[in-house]
């Protein structure tokens, strides 16, 4: 039995399995990560995205904004074979929860192409640090789609104005901004009442979501941990499967669809 056959077990047996995940099962589908040779942030600097540089310089922010938007998001990305094998994990009921730091919204695609749900998928896809293909006013809180307003930052209106006047921000979170309350409230209920805790694709650095594996192990959680490279949270794994997530997920799917 390797090592997916022993987390599939546990998977198979549990009650509660969480599904977590950053920005390494959206890599190949296109999207660029975070961290590493390629990453982002090797290209840019994140404090130029700081919560801080928006509410100093909107102008300035909003023009690095369409850029990093291109670089990020520029593609018709479309869910992989890992997101997939999520979602009809989720339409099977194997999964009482999908936690993603991701902003690209493809877990919410990949649900609404298996269960034909508008978005309002069940189980829940949490969104810890929101999506980025919508903008929200920072005067009347409206929520628009992000696309034409950032065609309108880019042909020079900068920064964006919402017609309250308010300045409108992408919707998700900054470096340097707090979380909605609710939402890692909610994450962290997931993650200490789950049987199973997957953390998929992620190098487990940003907080307060990388902390979530560590309080599924505390509360008695199997954790297992499927990404290319080493994590911080390796030591409390009971499961680390160094292989690709288009590999992983479908198999785990397989496995635990018996
Ligand atoms: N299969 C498995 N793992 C992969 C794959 C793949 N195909 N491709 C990349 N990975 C792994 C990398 O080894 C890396 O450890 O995914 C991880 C991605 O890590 P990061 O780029 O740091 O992304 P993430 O953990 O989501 O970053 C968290 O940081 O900048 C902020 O807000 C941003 O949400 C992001 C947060």
């Amino acid at each position: 039995m390797d090592d997916l056959e022993r987390l599939a077990a546990d998977v198979r047996s549990a009650d509660a399995v969480v599904a977590f995940t950053g920005a390494g099962i959206s890599a190949p589908s296109g999207v660029p990560t975070f961290r590493g040779d390629d990453g982002v942030w090797e290209q840019f600097d994140e404090g130029q995205f700081a919560y801080g540089r928006f509410q100093r310089d909107p102008e300035g922010f909003w023009e690095d904004r369409v850029e990093l938007q291109r670089e990020l998001f520029g593609g018709d990305y479309e869910p992989n074979a890992a997101h997939d094998a999520l979602a009809e994990m989720g339409k099977d009921g194997d999964l009482e929860a999908i936690l993603t730091q991701n902003t690209d919204g493809l877990h919410g695609d990949a649900a609404a192409a298996v269960d034909g749900s508008g978005g309002n998928s069940d189980p829940p896809i949490l969104e810890l640090h929101g999506n980025a293909r919508r903008v929200r006013c920072t005067d009347c809180g409206k929520r628009r789609d992000g696309d034409p307003i950032f065609e309108r930052a880019a042909d020079g209106e900068l920064p964006p104005t919402c017609d309250c006047g308010g300045v409108f921000k992408p919707d998700v979170v900054l470096f340097g901004e707090q979380l909605p309350g609710a939402v890692i409230q909610r994450a962290r209920s997931f993650a200490r009442e789950s049987d199973v805790f997957l953390a998929i694709g992620s190098s487990l650095v940003v907080e307060p979501a990388a902390s979530l594996p560590r309080l599924a192990a505390s509360t008695g959680g199997t954790v297992g941990i499927v990404n290319l490279e080493p994590t911080p949270c390796d030591d409390i794994a009971d499961v680390v499967y160094r292989e690709d997530v288009t590999d992983a997920l479908p198999r785990l799917r397989e496995l635990t669809d018996e």
